[in-house]
């Protein structure tokens, strides 16, 4: 049964499709008989009253974007099933008629996946990896916003990274890390430059899962510290700095590889770092 506020418009598509048509006044009713609900509306419209839905009824969601339907189907208990999935099974025999062949609809899902978090673009790695430089010139390349998380952190607080170590100590920069990351929820057309050490916390890993794409800007320790600036990174500010360097690197490359999505290597210019995650990051959306 088709529903629409004009209901002459839901009698020309129910011809065509053999079926009922009502006016979507009467939802209560037909709700109530119904197996199953498609609400095919935009986010905009108002959220209709399905309160007379079956408990047994499913919601099969239209919309692959926001909707709704998923909070009002969570309150009233009832099975969901996003437009996602819609979206996804309606291309798998899309492919196989244009292709004559079987999709890897694994590799369709890690897509979706992708295009979704690809609202935000965000660079994570060691430090003096080139995260702030090629991100700076990725935004460019890309008409992006670009946010370096150490500078959200310096323009927040009003000080240095280097005086809020020495003042606070690592445990309190950590918390103004997450504080800067939180800060950029629901933000999107960003290129985000994260601190070194951003990917320790599971916050701030969550944060870039379900909102960046995450490119692991990767090059080697010795290229790394020759590209530091002396006394701009509290960690390394001591003798034994590669010592250090590695340690840390060791400790954290496990995380930095879980984290993210691509890998690109540094070990050239800046410009083309930048060129090369454009390149890569075109061809996965
Ligand atoms: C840190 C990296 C720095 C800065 C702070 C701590 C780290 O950022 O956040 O000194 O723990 O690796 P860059 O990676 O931009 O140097």
């Amino acid at each position: 049964t088709i529903l629409n506020r004009t209901v002459e418009k839901a009698r020309q598509a129910a011809e065509c499709l053999g079926c009922g048509y009502d006016s979507l006044d009467r939802i209560s009713y037909h709700l109530s008989e119904a197996d199953i609900f498609i609400p095919a509306l935009p986010h905009e419209a108002p959220v209709l009253n399905i309160d007379s839905i079956r408990k047994d009824a499913v919601i099969f969601d239209a919309s692959y974007k926001k909707s709704h339907y998923r909070e009002e189907a969570s309150r009233l208990g009832i099975q969901f099933i996003e437009g996602e999935k819609w979206l996804l099974h309606q291309a798998v025999p899309a492919f196989r008629i244009f292709c004559s062949m079987e999709p890897d609809i694994s590799v369709m899902e890690k897509s979706l996946s992708l295009s979704r978090s690809a609202e935000n673009i965000a660079l994570i790695g060691f430090m003096g990896s080139g995260k702030s430089t090629a991100g700076r010139l990725l935004a460019e390349m890309t008409g992006r916003e670009f946010i370096d998380t150490d500078e959200l952190i310096e323009k927040t607080s009003g000080s240095s990274i280097s005086s809020i170590f020495r003042d606070h100590g690592e445990e309190h920069f950590r918390k103004l890390e997450e504080k800067a990351f939180q800060s950029l929820e629901g933000r999107k057309n960003l290129v985000i430059s994260c601190g070194g050490g951003a990917v320790i916390s599971l916050k701030n890993r969550e944060f870039l899962k379900d909102n960046a794409i995450t490119v692991w800007l990767y090059c080697g320790i010795r290229e790394s510290l020759n590209r530091i600036p002396s006394g701009t990174r509290p960690l390394l500010d001591r003798e034994d700095s590669a010592e250090r360097a590695a340690e840390i690197f060791n400790s954290r490359k496990h995380i930095y590889a879980a984290s993210c999505d691509l890998l690109v290597s540094s070990d050239r210019t800046e410009e083309e770092t930048a060129e090369i995650i454009y390149e890569e990051i075109r061809l996965s959306v």
